[in-house]
Order: structure tokens, then sequence, then C-alpha cells
């Protein structure tokens, strides 16, 4: 089993696994395991056999949750893996996430499961997987979700670096109508992220782990975060990573605008050296605004993006009803109802009061304007900054 999982996994060729075998039958390899032959070959390192028994270990497990035939492993993120399943009563392609046994050992998260797992089940949305189930096998407890038939955004940004605008816009529209029913009903998911959006062949976009973010409390995320290289925070929200308790939907709408920053851009919206060093720049770096990086890109979309992540959750879109409206008007063209990129009236002040100057100052020194033309220069550049001050303020 352990030669056929590794030569599925890419890790070794047939040949090379039918040679390992072939050698212990030979006398000098006889008393010899399987495993050790492979790690002296330097066929498999220690790391990755360790990988692989876990990765048996759970599927052994799948196998045996009633009422399910487990048809292959679709993924596995920082803190589960991901089945293939048929649920047999009903004949169809379900997928069931297995969560890690340490959790069971903590009753609030047991009991927190099983009744986010309840409430997510009454969401019903095209554009939200749905919840069928949740369980325990033995000691890991599992969530029964629809089966989607396609590849993350996060599939997808790897394999074009970015996606068109007009891509971007329409994705990013789905998953707010998503949000739109999971908060009125209460949800606030708490890890928008590309890895989180599945597009159906047809080109749907929709919204994985609801209901399983809340069961699984922030500490133990960072405790699976410092077992894995994976799981940075690269979507987190501020108010987050200051830990708040009262999250509301601006949450998910900044998680939201750092995937859409990540489909326009090919880049995350802040780096670091590890979790923490990106948490912080959530709190207090800059954002580059997404057009400087992609040439070509809408004013109204830049616009959009920065909105979604304001560090102040009050400063952004309110709800995914107003995020909704300004990416319609975006995609047909339109000027935008919230967003749009706040005129620093200082700036346009001081412009105006220095190309006045160099005026007044080149006229003096060739002296071909007589005084009086200096003086209406003077007097319409002030009426002309009044002007322009009173419309921005308007
Ligand atoms: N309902 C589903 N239908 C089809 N594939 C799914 C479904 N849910 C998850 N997957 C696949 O399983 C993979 C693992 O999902 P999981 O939620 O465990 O981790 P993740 O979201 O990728 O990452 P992380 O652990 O960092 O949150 C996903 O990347 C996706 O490819
Ligand atoms: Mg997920």
């Amino acid at each position: 089993m352990l030669g056929k999982l590794i030569v599925d996994r890419g890790l070794a060729t047939q040949a090379e696994v039918d040679a390992v075998f072939a050698a212990m039958r030979t006398p000098a390899g006889a008393a010899r395991a399987f495993t050790d032959i492979l790690i002296e070959g330097q066929i498999v390192t220690r790391r990755q056999l360790a990988r692989l028994r876990s990765e048996a270990e759970s599927d052994r497990s799948v196998l045996r949750i009633p009422g399910y035939q487990m048809v292959r492993r679709l993924g596995a993120g920082a803190m589960a893996a991901v089945y293939l399943a048929r649920q047999t009563s009903l004949d169809r392609l379900v997928a069931i996430k297995i969560l890690p046994r340490r959790y069971s050992s903590d009753p609030t998260f047991v009991e927190r499961f099983y009744k986010e797992g309840r409430a997510a089940a009454k969401l019903s949305d095209p554009n939200i997987v749905g919840a069928l189930d949740v369980g325990s096998v033995g000691e890991q407890h599992y969530f029964v979700m629809e089966y989607v038939d396609g590849e993350t955004v996060h599939d997808l940004i790897t394999k074009s670096k970015r996606l068109s605008e007009r891509d971007a816009l329409t994705i990013t529209r789905q998953i707010a109508s998503a949000l739109k029913h999971a908060h009125a009903k209460g949800f606030i998911h708490r890890d928008i992220k590309p890895k989180n959006i599945i597009m159906t062949k047809s080109g749907s976009a929709k919204l994985a782990d609801l209901g399983l973010a809340r069961a699984i409390d922030d500490k133990k995320a960072a405790e699976a975060e410092r077992h894995k290289a994976f799981g940075t925070p690269y979507y987190i929200s501020p108010e987050q990573v200051r830990g708040a308790v009262d999250l509301g939907p601006p949450a998910d709408i900044y998680g939201l605008g750092a995937t859409l920053y990540h489909m326009l851009t090919g880049r995350v919206p802040f780096k670091g050296n590890g979790p923490s060093e990106v948490m912080r720049a959530h709190l207090s770096e800059e954002l580059v605004p997404p057009d400087q990086l992609v040439g070509g890109l809408s004013q109204h979309t830049a616009e959009i993006v920065e909105l979604m992540m304001r560090k102040r959750p009050a400063e952004r879109y309110q709800s995914a009803v107003e995020l909704m409206e300004d990416l319609d008007l975006a995609l047909a063209g339109q000027p935008l109802r919230y967003a749009t990129r706040a005129v620093d009236l200082a700036d346009i002040a001081s412009d105006v009061e220095s190309q006045a100057q160099t005026t007044i100052q080149a006229a003096a020194t060739s002296g071909r304007l007589p005084q009086w033309a200096v003086l209406l220069i003077v007097v319409l550049s002030v009426v002309c900054l009044a002007l322009l001050v009173l419309i921005i303020l308007k």
C-alpha cells in the first residue's frame, strides 16, 4: 500500500519501487524494512514518509464512515484533509473534511463544531458550498459538504499568475452575494481567501468552509500554523489580528478585498517573514494601490479594492449589498457610488499656489507683463482655488 501511495504521489516511479521490492528478496535485503531501503536509496525522505503515513491513517478512517465510500483525497490544508466520497444512500458525490484528532479532546471545540455545522446546514445559496452533515468516526470529527467539481481561485492564480479584471470582479461579485446571504443569517465567515473559493466548470464561484472558521477558534488556527508552513494570514482583517471577538461583515469584506487584490495583481497585499510579520503589515503598512502594480487596471476597480481594505472597519463598505452595488457599477463602466479616492485638498491648494507663484515670477523676471496683468493673475488664481475647494467640498 505504501509503495502504491509513493507512486501515486509522484515521489518515485513504479520501477524504483519494484527495485526496492527486488532488493528485499535478496538474502542481504531480507531482514530489512521497505522504508529503510527507500530512505537509504534516497528515494523518499523521512519527512515524506511520515506525511504519507499520516495520510494513509486518515484515509483508513474515512473508509470507515458509515454511509460513505471514500473515492479519493481531494486536497489538504493547514488543518485538515478533504476527500471525495460517495454517499451511498443517495448515490451522490460529496466532499468530506476530516479534522485532526487533536481537536476531539477539546469539549468546547466539539460543541461549537456541531452547533456551527447545524447552523451552516440552514444556509442555502448558489454561491455557497452546502453543508450536509457533521459527525465523528472514532475520535475524528468530519464535516460533509457539497462536492464542487472544479478548481480553487488559488489554483487559477497559480496557473495564470493573475486573473483578468472582468473575471476577478465577477468572482468577487458572486462571493459578495454569498456573503450577503450568510451575513443576513448571522454568519461571519472569517476566512475568506482564494483557497476557499471553488470555481465550477460552468464558471460559478462557490464559497467553502462556512461554519468551520467559527468552530476552530483563532488560538487553534495559530497553533496549526506553527506546525505547518502554509496557512500564513495573507487575507486576515486588522480587527482579527487584534483578536476582536465582535466581528462584523466588514471583516469578511476585508478578506474578500485581499482576495480581489491577489486575483488582480498576482500578489498578496502584504508579505513578510512569517505570520506575525504579515499580520503586523495588515495593521499598519500602507497598501500599494493595485493599479500601481498592474498597468491598464481601471481606477474604479482600484478604488473598490482600497475601500474594501481600509484598516478601520468603519471606513470600509459596511455591507455586502453596498459592495455589490459598486461592483455592478464598475462592471458596467459607470461611476461608483461608495468608492472614490479621497482627494487631498491640501495637496491641490499647494499645487495651485505654487503654479501661480511660478507664473508670477516668470512674468516678473521677463518683465513682459505690465503690473496690472500680474495682479490679475494673482486674483484669478485665488478665485480658482476657492472655486475648486467649494466644488470638492460639495
Ligand atoms: N467542497 C469541496 N469540493 C471540492 N473540493 C474541495 C471542497 N472543499 C475543499 N476542497 C479541496 O480540498 C482542499 C483542502 O481544503 P481545506 O479547506 O482543508 O484547506 P484550504 O482551504 O485549501 O487551506 P487552509 O487549510 O489553509 O484553510 C482545497 O484546497 C480544495 O482543493
Ligand atoms: Mg478550505
